[in-house]
């Protein structure tokens, strides 16, 4: 079988259909998402949270990502396959492309994502002039929470939802294929994804993106420490694991995940 397209991901955008994507970072966890029909595995530099047990995704390397990314694509034959590239490793274009050629040739990615707004610009036009495809990352973007301060709702105002806007719109005209919006308002985040031609995953920006995206651990309950306000344990309420995926994957695709509850204003 082969695997999820973007092509295919531009299609669902375009019929009104909601995308689902979840992290994953070994072989076995990917393969039970791949069996639900989840249609994006994002092996997220989260893991530098959950696997590692780090209190950031700072110390996460480019070898850790590719070690993960092989063990998902092993596990995994139909989702499309997404990898972070990790802090500082994207710092200029130049150490991008090399990162990204290693992420995609060693660790078999699909796709690259990376965190940021229009300084990245030159960065996504030159992986995508080189065929390497990009998903860019705007919100709470992690890899920043020192610069941030801490992992706060970002957008709220009007500077910095009118900055989200441009950084959109910039990053889909360097060449980026999808976008990932953390932790928004749902107000905004409908705006940006009726703005983009590119499908917008949201994860804490509401129900009206054109897709959903979960840490798995905070899913199914088990994440360190307190689970973001965002997310929902599918599994407390369904009790199997197998059975909490597709809980999310049905709930995203009838448009009950995120509720209010689980959406900032
Ligand atoms: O690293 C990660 O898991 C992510 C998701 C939160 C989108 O970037």
């Amino acid at each position: 079988m082969s695997r999820r397209t973007l092509t295919h991901l531009h299609k669902l955008k375009a019929k009104g259909e909601k995308i689902t994507c979840l992290t994953a970072y070994d072989a076995s966890f990917a393969r039970l998402i791949d069996q639900a029909g989840i249609d994006i595995l994002l092996v997220g530099d989260s893991l530098g949270m959950v696997i590692q047990g780090h209190d950031s995704t700072l110390p996460v390397t480019v070898d850790d990502m590719i070690y993960h990314c092989q063990q998902v694509g092993r596990g995994s034959d139909q989702a499309l396959l997404i990898v972070d590239m990790p802090f500082m490793s994207y710092a200029t274009p130049r150490t991008a492309f090399e990162s990204a050629a290693r992420l995609m040739g060693d660790g078999q990615a699909q796709m690259v994502k990376l965190e940021g707004g229009d300084w990245l610009t030159e960065t996504v036009q030159m992986l995508t002039e080189r065929g390497i495809p990009v998903c860019a990352h705007l919100g709470l973007t992690p890899q920043s929470i020192h610069q941030l301060g801490g992992y706060r709702v970002q957008g709220r105002t009007d500077i910095g939802a009118e900055c989200l806007r441009d950084d959109a719109v910039a990053l889909q005209s360097a060449g980026a294929s999808l976008l990932i919006l953390e932790c928004v308002p749902g107000n905004l985040a409908t705006e940006i994804t009726a703005l983009l031609d590119i499908p917008v995953i949201g994860i804490g920006a509401g129900v009206e993106c054109d897709g959903q995206v979960l840490v798995l651990y905070d899913l199914l309950g088990i994440t360190p420490g307190k689970r973001p306000s965002f997310s929902k344990d599918f599994l407390q309420e369904t009790g199997s694991i197998p059975a909490a995926i597709e809980a999310f994957s049905s709930a995203v695709k009838n448009g009950t995940f995120p509720g209010p509850e689980q959406t900032f204003e």
